[in-house]
């Protein structure tokens, strides 16, 4: 029903076309990027641009009175503070915390007692944890929606619509496009959920990474069959290709051993003499926070757009929350 809507609002006359009237969003959770499908990005992306040209007394009676739940065991400055102005921009509000240490979770609280408080307080529950399949077990226990913000090394799925959303915006398009991802494609899981994201459009993908921080082989083997990608140990071997420089910081926290981190540290950096080497067109784009991998000599160059990437993600955490929220929603202004 909503592919046919969304088809629907992508075909019809704009002055028609601002109002929809169903949303596969509504009362979802969002735990793994692998369970959406091309029409609810594109659904996400439509909603995104509508919410942002609406004028803010409308847009403000969007999540008027309802309230986030933000549970941070993990430090965020995007993530927390995007979802926050997101809420706020939609005329809703946010409780929670940034720090795990500042609640009763210091007290033995378990993560499933910290859900069903938190549920009762609030319409939405944001999660960012250190464990795999938190989220997951936080959407079985509560009643209420759950969004992860991070789970372990295995998926941030908001992070990944809004890294599309920018290619989408910046790049006209997805498929048919160069993307090297580049960096800590083992632990970073930005790069898990960014991969299932762009195996529903028809890129091709160089893989660029250490032999130590390839990424995990069962993820490979089933992202393989979905579209094009390689594997590269070099960014010299993808540079003069890429559309799309995409690069990741090394995830320090999550190496076993210290030792094998220092082996890798600064292996990959992307100053003003790697964009000589690329198209003109090359955009650059890194969920931050970075750790050395592009040098703040890039930042004023037109290629990049990592601060704009990060900007998209509270007008299109917006949308998400709007759209969770609200089962019909009126876009036009
Ligand atoms: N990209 C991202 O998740 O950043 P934060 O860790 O600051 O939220």
């Amino acid at each position: 029903m909503f592919e046919l809507l969304v088809a629907k609002l992508l075909s019809r006359p704009a002055a028609q076309s601002c109002r929809l009237l169903k949303n596969r969003f509504y009362n979802r959770d969002i735990v793994s990027i692998k369970d959406l499908d091309r029409y609810d990005f594109e659904g996400l992306f439509e909603a995104t641009d509508r919410i942002s040209s609406l004028p803010l007394s409308k847009k403000q009676k969007i999540g008027e009175g309802r309230v986030l739940s933000m549970l941070f065991y993990e430090p965020s400055t995007r993530t927390i503070f995007s979802f926050e102005a997101a809420m706020l921009s939609i005329g809703g509000s946010s409780i929670g915390f940034a720090d795990p240490h500042s609640v009763s979770v210091e007290k033995g609280e378990s993560l499933a007692d910290t859900v069903k408080i938190l549920e009762g307080y609030s319409d939405i529950i944001i999660l960012r944890h250190p464990s795999d399949g938190a989220a997951r077990f936080a959407a079985e226990v509560a009643s209420k929606p759950v969004i992860n913000a991070g789970s372990g090394t295995e998926e941030h799925p908001t992070q990944a619509m809004l890294d599309l959303y920018t290619v989408m915006k910046e790049k006209g398009k997805i498929d048919g496009l160069n993307i090297a991802i580049v960096g800590d494609l083992k632990y970073g899981r930005t790069v898990y959920s960014l991969l299932y994201a762009l195996a529903r459009f028809e890129p091709q993908v160089f893989l660029v990474s250490p032999p130590q921080l390839r990424i995990r082989e069962e993820a490979l083997y089933d992202l393989e069959n979905r579209m094009k990608i390689s594997q590269h140990r070099s960014m010299e071997e993808v540079i003069s290709a890429a559309d799309v420089l995409y690069m990741t910081r090394i995830q320090r926290e999550r190496f076993p051993d210290p030792q094998e981190y220092e082996k890798v540290r600064g292996i990959y950096v992307v100053d003003r003499s790697t964009l000589d080497k690329a198209k003109d067109s090359l955009i650059v784009m890194h969920p931050l926070p970075r750790a050395g991998e592009i040098k703040a000599e890039v930042d004023s160059a037109p290629q990049a757009r990592y601060f704009q990437q990060a900007h998209y993600g509270k007008t299109l955490r917006a949308a998400l929350i709007a759209l969770i929220l609200n089962e019909d929603i009126d876009f036009r202004s």
